[in-house]
Formats: C-alpha cells, structure tokens, sequence
C-alpha cells in the first residue's frame, strides 16, 4: 500500500526551535539553551537554515534504524525534525536530480562525532541509492574502506578512544541515475609522532594492539611477536586495554575488511609485517661507547631484536646497523660520514619508525584508492565527504595543532564565502533586494598563516632551509620581525612591543587569534617537524629492502635517483594539499555538519555549558546564525506556506483557488501584518523577524483548536444521531423478529395437539378390530386342534393294531423252521457215517499237493540258467513230480534265456558251440578260448588307411583278418602276415604294406592240424596238385587258433558242403614242397617263459617246444 502522504513541517512538535535561525531573542545563552534543552530531549540535531548541529549524544540512540532511512528519504529538508539523514537525502538527490556535486563538511573537535557523522552519511547515501550485485558491491567496498583506516589511523586518546589522527576527505562517485561507481580517498597529515610516543592515558594506533590480541599463534611466530604489549617500548602500557573495546575482535574484522576491499593475502602479510618491523624497532636500544678522539658512539645494545627485524624485511643486517651508528651527508661531489652519538641514533630510529609507519599508512590509503576507483570513464557526480580534525586548543599546542587549526580557518573561511554567496544568490534568484551584512571575515587570518612571503609557513620553511644555526628560536625571532605589526599575530618580543608586559604570553611562545579564539602556540619542535628529517642512510637501507613493500616505500633510497634538493616541508606539503581541498571543495555544493562536544568525559546525559560555549564560538555559529538572518530568517515556498496557514482567513479556508502567491498575499492582508515585515519572492515568502512566524504559528494554534472543536462538534453530533437511527431500526428488527417467534411457536403447539387426539382416536379404532379380528382366529384354531387331536387317536390305534398282526405272522415262521429243520436231521443222521473215510481220505491228498504247489511258487530260485538251487522235496511220495518239475523248469528257464539273444549273439553262441563240439577235451588250448569272444575281424582294414589298396582288392565279406606268425619253413622263423579269410578265398597279405602274398581257394584246404597242447601252432594242409600248394602247406601260430579253425571250418562247410578235416596229434606231417617234414611238440624248456619256440632239427623234424 502506497504510504500515504502526511504534510508535516519543522514546525510540529518543536522541542526548543529546530532551526536556530527561528530563535528569538538571538544571544549565546538561548542559543545554548535551546541547544541543551534539545539535547535533554534526545533532539541532537537542531539546523542553522541549512547547517547541521549534532550534538554527541554517547549513547546510542534509537534514530537511525531502516524505518528512519525510509522516513527520511524523499522529503523536503523542513518536512521533518532536523536530521543528518535529512541533509543527506538533500545532498544526495541534488545530485541525482540536479546534477550538482556535493560536499559534506564535518567538522568540530576531537570526540565532537565527525567520524561517526561522516559514516551515518554514508550508510545513508547506501541505503537510498541504487541496488543490484554490482552497486552493492561498490557500496560493500566503500564501507569496508572505514575499518581498515580506523584500525591503521585511529587510537585512543583522552578526548576519543577512536579518535581519528588523520584527516580524511573521500570523493563518492555516483552515474547519471545515482548509482554509486567507485570512490578515492585523499588523506591529510597523520599524527606519526605518536608511533613513537604517546601522552599519559593515550594509546598507540589500534593496528599494534589489534595485532598484538588478535593474530594467531602461528602468524605471531611468523612475524616473530610476542602477544605480550609490555614488551614493546612504542605500546604505552598504563592504557593498553580500552573499555568496551574487543581488539582481538577488531582485527578479525580488518582482516576481513581488507579482504573484501580487495587486498590480496600476501598484501596484507606484508603489511602486517611492516606494523611488525615498526613495533620491534622501538626495542632497539643504544649504549654510548667512547672513542678515540673523545667523542661518544652509540652501540646497539642487543642485536637480537636487529637481527629478527633484518629477518622479517629482508635488509641486511649490517647495512642497518651501520645506517644506526653513522650518518652520510653528500653534497656535490663529497660525501663526508659522521658518527652518531646515543641521542642521534634514538632519533634516527624514531624517525624511521615514524616515517615507515606513515609511509605505510598512505600506502594503505593508495591500495584502498585502487579497490574503490571507479571501473568507468562515464560523466560521474561526486560527493565529497570531509572528516577533517576540528580547532584544537590544548594546553600546549605544537606545530600539528597550527597545521590543524590553519586548515579549520581554510575551512571557515570558504564556509563563510559559500554561505554568503548562496544566500546572496537565492536573493537575487528570487528577486529580492540585498544588503550588505556585516561578518568577520577571516581571510586575513589565512593569510598571516600562509601568504608566500611573510606568511608564517613561509618563514618557517626559509628557517629549516637556510644555512647556518638553526633552532625554533631563530624562527620566533623571525616571526617576531616579520609578523609584528599583524592584527592576529601577538608575541612577547614581537618588534612593535605591544605585549611586552603581557605574562600570560610565554617567551618561548606566540599566539594567534584565529576566528574561533586566541591558540598560544609553543614554539619547541617547529623546525624539526617542519623538516621531518630521515637520514639517507636510512632510506637507503630501506630500499635496500628484500621485503617489496618496504622497498617501494622509499623510493628516494635508490642511489641511481639520488636527489641533492631538500624534500618538501611539512608545512608546506599541507598547504599545498589543503590548498586543492579549498579549490575541489569550492567547485561543489557545500553541506556542513557541526559537531559539538557536550562533556569532556565522554558520559551521555550531560551538558557542560561553558565546553559547549567554548565550541560555539570557535565554530562561529552565532555568526553563522546572524549570516543566515542578514536579510530574512525565514523563507518558504508559497504552496507549503499557503497550505500550513490557509484556515486563518475567511477566503482561504478551506480551499483556495487561485495561485499560491496569490493566496498568501490575501492571507497576509487579512491578517494584518506589517509590510516590512515580508517580502514576495518569485516563489518563496521571505518573513524578516522570527517573531512574524511565530505569530503566525500562534494564531493557526488556536485556529486548529477552533476547528478542532468544530470538528468535535459535528463529528459528536452525527456520531450521537447515527448511533439512534441505528438503534431505532434495531428495534422495528427485533420486536418483527420476535412477533413471527411468537406465532411459529403457537401455531406448532396446535399442530401437536391435533396430533396427539387423532392418534388417540385412531389408536382406539384399531384396537377395536384387533380385538374382533383375535377372537376370529382363535376359534379358526381350536377347530383345527381339535381336528388333528381326533385324527391322530384314529392313526394311532390303526398303527397298534397292524404292528399285533405282524408280530403274530413271524412267530409262525420261526415255528414252522425249527420244526422242519428237526424233521431233516432225524432222516439224514444214517448215510453220513457209511461214506466219511474215503472222503476224508480224497480230501486231504489234495489239500497236501495244493499245499506243496502254493509252497513251490514262493520258493522257485532264480531264473539264471547256471543256478543250480532247487528246493528240497517236502514228502517222499512227490519225489518224482519233483524232479520232473526241476527239469521243465530248468528248460523253461533256459529258453527264456535264449530268447533274449540277438541274430549276431546266436551266431556267435553257434561258433562257440562249434568250436566246443570240435575242441573240447581235445585241446587244451580250448578252455582258454571259452571267455574270449569270437570278433573275427580284428584288424580293421576298412578304416586304415594303410591297407586301402588290399580292401579294394577283396571284394568279398571278410570272415577273419588277423596278423598270424607265419613259421618259415626253412628256419622255423616267423613272419608277421595278414590272414584274411573270405566265404571263398584265404588269403595272406603282407603286414606293412598289405599287398597281397598268396590266395587259397577254399576248395583247395584239405585239413587242419594242431597238437593236443596249450600252443597257438597250427598247420594248413593243401590240396595236392593245386595251384596254391606249389610252395607247400602253411605253418602258423596265433593268438586266436581256436577261433581261427572254427570258423575255417564253418565256412568250408558252407561253401564246399564238405566237412574240413582237422587233426589234433602232438606230431604231425607238413608238405614242404617236395619234402615231409615232422612237427613234432615237445613238453618244457621254460626258456623262453610263456612263448612256446620252434626249432628246425634236421630235414625231417620240426620241433616245436611248450612250455
Ligand atoms: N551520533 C552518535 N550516536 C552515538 N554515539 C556517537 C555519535 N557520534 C559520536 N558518538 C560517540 O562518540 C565517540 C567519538 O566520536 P567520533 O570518533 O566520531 O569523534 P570525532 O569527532 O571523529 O573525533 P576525532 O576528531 O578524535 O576523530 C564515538 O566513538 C561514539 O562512541
Ligand atoms: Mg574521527
């Protein structure tokens, strides 16, 4: 939902006045009271027209929450009560809007809240302006520049425990939406001496401490630190710890910081390790020794510590000892050495640790300037932010307190100018006649400070570079001349005299009356801060540096740039930066913020009138007031103006039609006020006096209680009559509701009751026929009782009377049995007795034989032809039976077995019993034989290859093929011979290459013969004359002689139908061509073990030895 528009103005629920230039009578004290009664009511912000006064409150309070942000955003600068936020809304959207760059100048004195201002500036200025994961980052980046500063350039002192020991002015660069781009950050004059020293209850920078409480184990060993402060000369200890203050904390959130503003690791490292180095140099100490010439030199005492410093940085060890102990000046051609006494060498270390620690910091300020530079060459609008140290007034006042208060008059005095000048041009912008208005105007003060001839910067600097003595009191001699006549300038020897009796002017001393207030300025250190002096030397050494960040901190160290000319001054190098601050910050919109100090105790709640006094004065703020009341106090647009008083006159209450301006002129008119009280601009009224407004602001006070009765009024009234009307139509509601209540609710009651007496009725009638209808079926049922009652007695005596007959009918057969059955017996009993004996006889006989067959079933052996059991036989008389019975059943058996053979099996079972009929108990080779079966062809010529040629020539089936022995019939030697014998041929062929040997024709094979003994030699006899008997009958042995007979013997038969006629004799006779030769087997000669031999003995004998 849109917020909705509330028109509110400065003026509502004033505290005091917001804006002082309202403030009437105009005099210190109502100025400060106005003040502390604002502050008593948390109102820490009042305006002086567009200047801001914050007071610093201590505490934190509960006005810069996100709610205040968007309250604030958008809204004219006098909508709502003063505010930084608003000033900072106004400056930003000038710049968005308007394309005007901005300034913000913060300035009051140590603890006044600049630095606290400057930061509530710019989370603002985040807040409101563009968003996105870039713009965010840069605002990140913005922010996160603060800590890292803070903890580098900030200490506790006993004004702050943050307070800011530098001056800082950071550029804000926006593009043409608003969007922030990037930033650079100018930083001004750095409090170094406090590196080396610090006032009683102050602290060092907060880096050291940080360092000290929050680095790890591990990175303290690196840097070669201990956690313990008081073993550091440059920690004051009597403050070390700050109240409220976590440093170990604080560094985690730098080192976070420094990450995300963009420094890499090893960046920070070093930079931690320079804070290191500085902190270690403090503990470097000096001892005199004397020399020769009378003159003392410093020593260093303990080189430990030197020598870790050497370590950390990367310098040699002895090119630092010797920057301690000598000094080179070089001028022209000569360089002439000389050695440094104990003072020296302390303010040499000093020196370097104090230009190596500011070195750094503007090193950081560079670093941090490259993060948040902006990544565009786009048009940017700037808005500058200047936390500057305020005027400073101490007891004793140095040359820092000069510098610092010579910027605070810079800056006064371009406020006094761009004040003035904004006033005069918004009168001339609105037309409004202008008159000069006296001020103080300190541009004289500026330029006794920094006027290039005489001014007081300039004789320093001719001081510190002239030749010869020079000391602070050759300076205040100088000024004493130079300055005398100044207005501003007062010192006790000042050439005009005019403070010769003036005892609260120290000799030593001069002072200046600056616009805020007289500062007495101690003239002790001037020339030597002026100078800032580190010896070569050092800077050498420095550059020497193998640690890259020291080295290119002092650039001047490398002998090839070596630069005889003095380096600037202090003073000035400040002028001249101040003096482009002055030029950036004229060419922008100036905003100022004025921080005021309400106690020196830093307590919330209290109000010390004289500090606050003190500082309103130093900051010129009555003469700011005043400036702004010159010509008019208060100005307002006429739509706004006409808008807040329009209900005090007739014709502009409630609505005016006609231009605004128009209209306040009417309003004025009638409201009588004085003319040369007000002015009509082009579009603004100008009131003069305070007072006018405040009339003003009376009357419509009691206007708007006026008109707020009236509205009470009407508002009751319609209010009370409303509230009637709507009772009285609640009631005709009601009393209508209830009527209809009433007669619904009688209209039911009669409806019951009809109800109930008709249901009576009806139930009384019903009960009636029920009745009758009862009665009905009640005696329907006893003549259906009584009925059955008759016909059951009637059944029941039928049923007895049957059952009597039948009884009486089955005593009667039984009778008539039993007589019969008698009668039969007493025929019967004679021919029983005359047959029983031989009956009895028949009877038993066969009941023993059926006995014995039933027994013979369950003992029958087993069916195996070669099982020789047989029961035994049970009676003597059966014995035949039994016997006849063994014998079929051992027929039977046998059959059963026969019948189980294949066609082949039968043959060979035929061979076998061939071979029986024809060897058994002939030859005892024979037994041997009856397990082997009958093959035949053994040697399988059909599958070797070998003997494809002898298959081929062979047509015939082939009975028997078988390698024989065949016995040479000259030596009785053997040969191994194929003998194949076929339905027609035997045939001998040879073994290796199966060619054929000799062919018989069956025909031609007139007998076989064998001996009688266990031996495998038999001989085939020929017929005489035939072809084949040519060479004569053959002599073999072999395995198979009785398988090999048997079956010549079967296929002679067959083929010739001849019986071939075989000889079993221990001696026998072989044709041998023309001779016959005996052989004759002989019984022993174990020779030979199993084999039996055979011998040619003569012509006549061949013997043949078994064994
Ligand atoms: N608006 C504020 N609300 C709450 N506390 C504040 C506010 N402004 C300042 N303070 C308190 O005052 C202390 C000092 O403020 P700050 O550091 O801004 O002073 P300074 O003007 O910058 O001082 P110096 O010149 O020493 O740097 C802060 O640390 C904070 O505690
Ligand atoms: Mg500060």
């Amino acid at each position: 939902m849109a917020k909705m528009e509330v028109k509110t103005s400065l003026l509502d629920n004033m505290i005091g006045v917001g804006d002082m230039v309202l403030l009437e009578p105009l005099s210190e004290e109502t100025f400060i009271n106005n003040l502390k009664k604002r502050f008593d009511h948390n109102e820490i912000y009042t305006y002086i027209g567009s200047v801001v006064i914050s007071v610093n409150p201590y505490r934190s309070l509960p006005i810069y929450s996100p709610e205040k942000v968007e309250d604030y955003r958008n809204r004219n600068f006098y909508e709502l009560s003063p505010h930084i936020f608003a000033l900072s809304d106004e400056a930003y959207r000038s710049l968005r809007d308007q394309d005007k760059d901005q300034c913000i100048l913060i300035t009051g004195e140590s603890g006044a809240g600049k630095t606290e201002a400057s930061k509530l500036v710019m989370s603002y200025v985040a807040a409101v302006c563009g968003k996105g994961a870039e713009v965010n980052q840069v605002k990140e980046q913005l922010l996160q520049s603060n800590p890292v500063l803070e903890a580098f350039g900030n200490a506790k002192t006993v004004r702050n425990d943050n307070s800011s020991r530098f001056g800082k002015y950071m550029d804000i660069e926006f593009d043409f939406k608003g969007d922030p781009l990037g930033g650079v950050i100018s930083n001004y004059l750095l409090e170094k001496s406090r590196v080396v020293k610090q006032p009683r209850g102050e602290r060092n920078f907060h880096v050291f401490y940080q360092l000290l409480s929050g680095a790890s184990e591990e990175l303290l060993n690196k840097l070669k630190l201990e956690r313990d402060f008081s073993r550091y000369n440059y920690l004051s200890l009597d403050s070390a710890k700050v109240n409220g203050v976590d440093d170990a904390a604080n560094f985690r959130t730098v080192r976070n910081a420094m990450q995300i503003v963009g420094f890499m690791d090893h960046e920070a490292e070093s930079v931690l390790e320079v804070v290191a180095a500085v902190l270690k140099l403090g503990n470097i100490e000096f001892k005199p020794e004397s020399r020769v010439n009378g003159l003392d030199e410093s020593k260093i005492k303990d080189k430990n510590e030197l020598k870790e410093i050497c370590e950390l940085t990367g310098i040699d060890q002895s090119v630092l000892e010797r920057a301690f102990s000598f000094r080179t000046v070089e001028a022209k051609q000569e360089k002439v050495s000389t050695t440094l006494n104990v003072a020296q060498a302390y303010y040499a270390r000093d020196a370097l640790a104090k230009n190596l620690y500011s070195r750094l910091f503007s090193w950081l300020v560079n670093r941090i300037n490259e993060s948040i530079k902006a990544q565009t060459k786009v048009r940017k609008k700037v808005m500058g932010v200047l936390d500057i140290y305020g005027f400073e007034i101490f007891e004793d006042n140095s040359f820092e307190q000069f510098i610092i208060n010579y910027c605070n008059e810079k800056l006064q005095q371009i406020f006094i100018e761009l004040t003035l000048k904004e006033e005069q041009e918004e009168y001339i912008r609105e037309d409004i006649e202008w008159m000069h208005i006296d001020y103080f105007n300190n541009a004289i003060i500026c330029d006794l400070i920094e006027n290039n001839t005489n001014g007081i910067l300039a004789m320093l600097d001719e001081e510190c570079l002239r030749p010869g003595t020079v000391t602070d009191e050759t300076f205040l001699e100088k000024l004493n001349q130079v300055c005398a006549t100044h207005q501003h300038f007062e010192s006790r020897m000042s050439k005009c005299s005019r403070f010769l009796n003036d005892t609260t002017l120290p000799h030593s001393c001069f002072r200046i009356q600056h616009y805020a207030g007289k500062v007495l300025y101690q003239v002790e250190g001037f020339v030597d801060k002026n100078n800032d002096l580190l010896y070569r030397d050092l800077s050498q050494a420095m550059w020497k540096a193998g640690h890259a960040l020291i080295k290119s901190l002092f650039p001047e160290g490398n002998p090839a740039k070596i630069n005889l000319k003095r380096p600037p001054t202090a003073g000035s190098q400040f002028k001249a930066s101040v003096a482009t601050l002055m030029k950036n910050l004229q060419t922008k919109n100036p905003n100022y913020i004025r921080c005021i100090k309400p106690n020196d105790k830093k307590a919330a709640h209290i109000f010390n009138e004289a500090l606050v006094c003190h500082q309103i004065r130093y900051l010129g703020l009555l003469e700011n007031v005043r400036v702004r009341r010159a010509g008019y106090a208060f100005r307002q647009a006429y739509e706004p103006c006409l808008e807040r008083y329009k209900m005090l006159c007739k014709q502009t209450w409630p609505h005016w039609k006609g231009p605004a301006r128009t209209g306040v002129e009417v309003l004025f008119n009638e409201l009588e006020i004085p003319v040369e009280e007000y002015s009509f601009g082009r579009s603004k009224i100008f009131i003069r006096n305070p007072r006018t407004l405040f009339k003003l602001e009376d009357l419509r006070k009691q206007r708007l209680e006026d008109l707020a009765t009236l509205i009470q009024k009407i508002y009751r009234g319609w209010k009370c009559r409303t509230h009637f009307l709507l009772m009285r139509k609640s009631q005709i509601v009601i009393a209508a509701w209830y009527r209809r209540y009433a007669q619904q609710k009688r209209y039911q009651q009669i409806k019951s009751s009809a109800l109930v007496i008709q249901s009576y009725i009806r139930g009384w009638k019903a009960r009636k026929i029920l009745r009758e209808l009862k009665h009905q079926k009640r005696c329907e049922e006893a003549v259906t009782t009584i009925a059955a009652y008759w016909h059951g007695t009637q059944a029941r005596r039928e049923l007895k009377r049957l059952k009597e007959e039948a009884r009486r009918k089955h005593a009667v057969a039984v009778i008539w049995a039993y007589w019969l059955g008698l009668k039969v017996r007493r025929e019967y009993r004679k021919f029983f007795r005359a047959n029983a004996g031989k009956k009895i006889y028949e009877f038993t006989l066969q009941r023993i034989v059926q006995k014995y067959f039933l027994e013979m079933k369950n003992k029958m052996p087993s069916l195996s032809p070669i099982d020789k059991n047989w029961p035994s036989r049970p009676y003597l008389f059966l014995d035949s039976t039994h016997k006849e019975l063994k014998r079929i059943f051992h027929l039977w058996r046998c059959k059963k077995y026969r019948d189980q053979f294949t066609d082949q099996q039968k043959l060979i079972y035929e061979e076998k019993l061939e071979a029986s009929e024809l060897f058994k108990d002939k030859k005892a080779l024979y037994p041997s034989s009856v397990g082997q079966p009958f093959q035949g062809a053994y040697l399988e010529i059909n599958k070797n290859p070998k003997y494809k040629k002898l298959k081929d020539a062979i047509e015939e089936k082939i009975i028997i093929a078988e390698v024989v022995n065949k016995i040479n019939r000259a030596n009785g030697k053997s040969t191994s011979r194929i003998f194949l014998l076929t339905n027609n041929n035997l045939l001998l062929a040879d073994q290796k290459s199966g060619q054929i040997k000799s062919e018989v024709p069956l025909v031609d094979v007139t007998k076989v013969s064998m001996s009688s003994q266990n031996d495998g030699f038999f001989a085939v006899h020929l017929k005489e004359g035939s072809e084949a008997a040519s060479k004569g009958d053959f002599l073999f042995s072999s395995d198979h002689l009785i398988e090999m007979a048997t079956k010549l013997y079967r296929t002679t038969l067959s083929q010739t139908k001849q019986k071939l006629n075989i000889e079993i004799s221990d001696e026998f006779l072989v044709q041998f061509r023309q001779d016959k030769v005996c052989v004759k087997f002989i019984q022993g000669n174990q020779k030979n073990g199993s084999v039996p031999t055979c011998k040619r003995k003569n012509n006549r004998l061949l013997e043949v030895a078994v064994p």
